[in-house]
């Protein structure tokens, strides 16, 4: 698809939506209020919106590779404190997928370059649990289970940030999930590694 085209694509969406409501971007350019702060994969094929059916506005995205939560990262922190402090978003999700290359590249013994200081959390969780990830034969199933225990590992990075501490000492009941995301079927399943109070779903 040619660079034009993008922009001929978005004439006609901006025209359809203006069609079937003639308020839709006036009351989107005055005010965003999302429930959910989504940090997910740079991977092209897990779109937030689009696999959530969410609108715009009703989610804020963080996206790098592999779907990390580096204590120390300003970007991911800035967007953290302005969807907890400002936004206050009820749910956080962390979204990883099964076939990530991030999780990939972390183990495979190669150099990549500067992505392999990003992956380093990968390969820490993957010596924390050398036993468990032993015991898998295959070796896409080995990186499978890598990718859940990455994605619980952010879950619980996230819970101990001070901005997060912080908001809870407030009383903000704040939920962070942690989800894995299925390329070759395009389903979102549950780890179950929730953290937070489960006052609301
Ligand atoms: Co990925």
């Amino acid at each position: 698809m040619s660079i034009k085209q993008l922009l001929d694509h978005n004439k006609n969406w901006a025209a359809e939506q203006n069609s079937r409501d003639p308020d839709y971007f006036n009351r989107l350019s005055k005010l965003q209020a999302p429930d959910y702060l989504w940090i997910g994969c740079s991977d092209s094929r897990v779109p937030a919106n689009v696999i959530t059916g969410l609108a715009p506005g009703e989610v804020f995205v963080h996206r790098n590779v592999a779907n990390l939560v580096h204590p120390g990262d300003i970007n991911l922190l800035s967007v953290l404190e302005y969807a907890v402090d400002a936004l206050q978003v009820k749910h956080i999700i962390v979204c990883g997928h099964y076939g990530c290359g991030g999780i990939r590249a972390a183990v495979d013994g190669d150099q990549h370059g500067i992505i392999d200081h990003w992956l380093q959390p990968i390969r820490d969780i993957a010596e924390q649990n050398a036993g468990v990830l032993a015991s898998f034969e295959d070796e896409e199933a080995r990186q499978n289970r890598l990718c859940e225990l990455t994605i619980e590992a952010q879950v619980q990075s996230l819970a101990r940030t001070p901005i997060i501490r912080a908001a809870r000492t407030r009383g903000f009941d704040i939920q962070i999930h942690g989800w894995v995301y299925g390329l070759s079927n395009g389903l979102l399943h549950d780890l179950h590694c929730c953290s937070g109070e489960h006052k609301h779903k």
